[in-house]
């Protein structure tokens, strides 16, 4: 465990919590979310894909539509650079954390149809086509993403799916051997997009291909109820983008982090195994974040049950962004079988953030975020503060240190010191029994097919 300058469990040097302004759930506010998650039929895209976030690496952002392959062949659109991440994903190390989409976005096809009216891509750029590159991915023990678009053009102005065209692109990337699609919304109305995503969901099962559905939809209307109804969403799609796309840089992460925090009590309840919220890509690896700003990405990533889509050039990624990434503990956190996606549950007037994600087996993980820009500050907190229930005794280990503190009983004050931008971040479980009452609940809940939420 970090811990403050000569700091030790239960015996800190900083402050008490409570003189700054912690800010806890009110019972209200709890009883609220229960509520609102006990009302949401369980129905969901029972496709079987994706039952923890999908984990890969997806070209965008860090790619973009570069289509210069004469100027820049290295790093253009095309299946050279398709080819060599998926020899990276196989062989540093990635696939057997679980990072097994390779992921196409837009910019691959040709500016036409051809005279079947099917979808190709750019002969010069895919010389082999897509179902080659398939073939390759496959046999790396790799699956292949790619991206359409429901509506007239791509966002890229690329050939888009319009409505007619729905089942034929559905069977095109089908043939292709693809296993997953984004359909994004550019070039599209509402009514348009309130057709097609579930158009497009009964083509894919159609197909008879397993093929995890990447919906853009929710993004193009907000991301909030009324206009966005997360019970039809969950039900046509795996994944689904809600909010503005990530750049490379923090301010962008802080952006994306402060839409889906304040917006918690609706997108929370949404998500769990086979339908998640997709806050975009990790930019880990890239230019815009410092180390301790790549640590928080991941961390809040993994907390809100994020899906895990790197886009960054592995074939020259730093060891340091690698080890972020490749972290085993956080892997395992965001793939939690129980896809429970974490709230932030303190806000405190110092800057401090905590966020809380359930876990299977009565364990949690949790995430003290500093927004601070003077210094690293020494938090002092106690698991009873953080609603943890007063009597149960933890085994705590720091995801980031690997430390282990044994022993800490709920009511200990123990302390961290978080750089500014930067994260601590725990797995805590419980040794002693009985399971405490609100794990109790929340698995309930979940066994009956609800979403649980936090309380
Ligand atoms: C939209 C999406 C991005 C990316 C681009 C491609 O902006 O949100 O993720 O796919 O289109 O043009």
């Amino acid at each position: 465990m970090a811990s403050c300058e000569r700091g030790r469990v239960g015996e800190s040097l900083c402050a008490p919590a409570a003189a700054m302004g912690m800010v806890v759930p009110s019972a209200l506010a709890v009883a609220v979310a229960v509520a609102m998650a006990l009302a949401l039929p369980s129905v969901a895209l029972e496709n079987g894909l994706a039952r923890t976030p999908p984990m890969g690496w997806l070209a965008w952002e860090r790619f973009r539509c570069n289509v210069d392959c004469r100027a820049d062949p290295h790093n253009c659109i095309s299946e050279r650079l398709f080819f060599e991440m998926a020899d990276r994903l196989a062989e540093d190390g990635w696939r057997e954390l679980g990072y097994q989409y390779i992921n196409i976005d837009d910019c691959w096809s040709a500016k036409q149809r051809d005279a079947m009216g099917r979808l190709v891509p750019d002969p010069e750029r895919f010389p082999s086509g897509i179902k080659a590159l398939a073939d390759y991915v496959h046999a790396k023990g790799l699956k292949l993403g790619i991206y359409g678009d429901l509506g007239k053009y791509t966002c890229g102005g690329y050939p888009g799916t319009t409505l007619d065209y729905v089942k034929q692109d559905a069977q095109t990337f089908a043939e292709w051997g693809v296993d997953m699609l984004k359909l994004d919304g550019c070039y599209s109305s509402e009514e348009q997009q309130a057709k097609g995503y579930p158009e497009m969901a009964r083509a894919l099962n159609a197909t008879g291909r397993p093929i995890v559905y990447s919906c853009s939809w929710p993004a193009y209307q907000g991301g909030l109820p009324p206009k966005v109804n997360y019970t039809i969403l969950a039900e046509n799609c795996n994944l689904w983008r809600n909010y503005d796309d990530i750049q490379d840089s923090w301010d962008s992460v802080l952006s994306i982090l402060d839409w889906f925090f304040t917006n918690q009590d609706v997108l929370q309840p949404a998500a769990g195994p086979g339908h998640w919220n997709d806050p975009d890509m990790l930019i880990i690896g890239n230019f815009g974040l410092s180390y301790e700003q790549s640590r928080s990405q991941m961390a809040l990533w993994t907390v809100m049950a994020a899906p895990l889509l790197m886009s960054t050039d592995l074939r020259s990624i730093s060891p340091s962004a690698k080890e972020i990434l490749q972290n085993r503990l956080m892997i395992q956190i965001n793939q939690d079988p129980l896809g429970i996606q974490g709230r932030r549950i303190v806000k405190e007037k110092s800057h401090i953030e905590v966020f809380l994600r359930p876990l299977s087996q009565a364990a949690s993980a949790l995430v003290f975020f500093s927004r601070r820009t003077d210094m690293p500050f020494c938090y002092t907190t106690s698991l009873a503060k953080l609603h943890f229930p007063e009597d149960a005794v933890y085994e705590v280990q720091d995801v980031y240190s690997r430390k282990i503190i044994s022993g800490l009983k709920a009511g200990d004050n123990f302390s961290v010191v978080i750089n500014p931008s930067g994260v601590v971040m725990w797995h805590l479980r419980p040794t002693t029994l009985p399971v405490q009452p609100w794990h109790v609940v929340r698995q309930q809940a979940h066994s009956e097919g609800l979403h649980p939420v936090l309380l």
